[in-house]
């Protein structure tokens, strides 16, 4: 099954415009970060195979003879098949995770498994094989969050900028570097919720909810516009479209429901500074983006983060348009990375 290590990273990624929309067939806008997460293999001569996922805490391993027991018939299917509820249940016996394993550590591990025993037997990814782990990572999105509109598999996946809509991509062509602030609140919150919220709203007021959705799709065809224009012609007026488009989408998001109180203040505490931010995913906590304009000094941007954290938040500065999701050999990883692996 798996005779060498596996070392796999995924991209960080954000949705620049469109999140919510998108579920309803509007364009949705989204990035791969330059903040990657890993997950490292590792089989032992004791006949036990590790898995390590440093990002979220987790080190876990496994007996390869009972992975072998496992009925993999759904394999041999050929395309991608939901994962059955008999198959979840398998699954979690194999995987032998402990009671109180935290539900999203747990699902972590069982969406890994599954993907894992179909897809990661490989050295090299072709873009078939991308086009499979795509598919897949959609069957692990439905695990986790019921309903979703596939940008964020599709994203993490391809990389780079992507304009997204009903399972239709397009890579941008030349994205420009933009760097931002990615902003955690720490508030915890519920994707399929969200989404079911803002379903109800826009049926009990599509008169009104309709045209937010609109509105939200135009501003994701604008910024696709200003993009490609920074590729081609980069002035500094682009960043002011930028930002206008940042705030109107951000006041939509709280219209439609899904804004927070963590997210107001991450918005007031990034716009006493000048900057402009937008909840970015699901909403209703979880985490914010904010533009970084060119020019602005590395004191300034650092008196920010300080200020984000101060609200108890975690903050990344990073940039857009990072590879998708890449096999690595064991040689080629930074020594940070390969320490966060050991090290759990
Ligand atoms: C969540 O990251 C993005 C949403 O639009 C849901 C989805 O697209 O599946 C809220």
């Amino acid at each position: 099954m798996l005779s060498e290590v596996l070392l796999v990273s995924a991209p960080g990624k954000v949705i620049l415009h469109g999140e919510h929309a998108v579920v309803h067939g509007k364009v949705a806008l989204a990035v791969a970060l330059n903040l990657r997460t890993f997950l490292r293999l590792q089989p032992h001569s004791n006949g036990k195979v590790d898995l390590s996922l440093p990002n979220i805490g987790i080190k876990w391993a496994w007996d390869v003879a009972r992975l072998q027991l496992l009925d993999t018939s759904f394999l041999e299917q050929g395309d991608v098949t939901t994962p059955t509820p008999e198959l979840v249940e398998k699954l979690k016996e194999v995987a032998g995770l402990p009671d109180d394993c935290a539900v999203t550590e747990s699902l972590a591990v069982l969406a890994f498994l599954y993907l894992y025993l179909s897809i990661c037997r490989k050295q090299r990814w072709t873009k078939e094989d991308l086009e499979l782990i795509n598919k897949w990572a959609f069957q692990g999105e439905r695990v986790i969050h019921g309903n979703p509109s596939g940008v964020d598999n599709a994203v993490s996946t391809w990389g780079g900028a992507l304009r997204y809509q009903q399972g239709k991509i397009s890579s941008l062509k030349r994205p420009p570097a933009l760097q931002i602030l990615l902003t955690n609140t720490k508030v915890p919150r519920n994707t399929r919720t969200l989404v079911a919220g803002v379903r109800n709203r826009l049926l009990k007021f599509p008169e009104i909810v309709a045209p937010l959705l609109t509105s939200i799709d135009a501003i994701s065809l604008e910024c696709e516009r200003v993009l490609g224009e920074m590729g081609e012609a980069p002035a500094p007026e682009q960043y002011l479209v930028l930002e206008e488009l940042i705030d109107m989408n951000q006041h939509h998001l709280n219209a439609l429901g899904v804004g927070h109180a963590s997210l107001d203040q991450l918005c007031q505490v990034t716009r006493a500074r000048g900057l402009h931010s937008k909840l970015t995913g699901a909403g209703g906590g979880g985490c914010g983006i904010t533009l970084l304009k060119p020019g602005l000094e590395q004191p300034e941007v650092e008196a920010t983060k300080q200020a984000l954290t101060s609200c108890g938040f975690d903050c990344w500065e990073t940039s857009i348009g990072a590879p998708g999701v890449s096999i690595h050999s064991a040689t080629s990883l930074d020594s940070r990375v390969q320490q966060a692996l050991d090290g759990l």
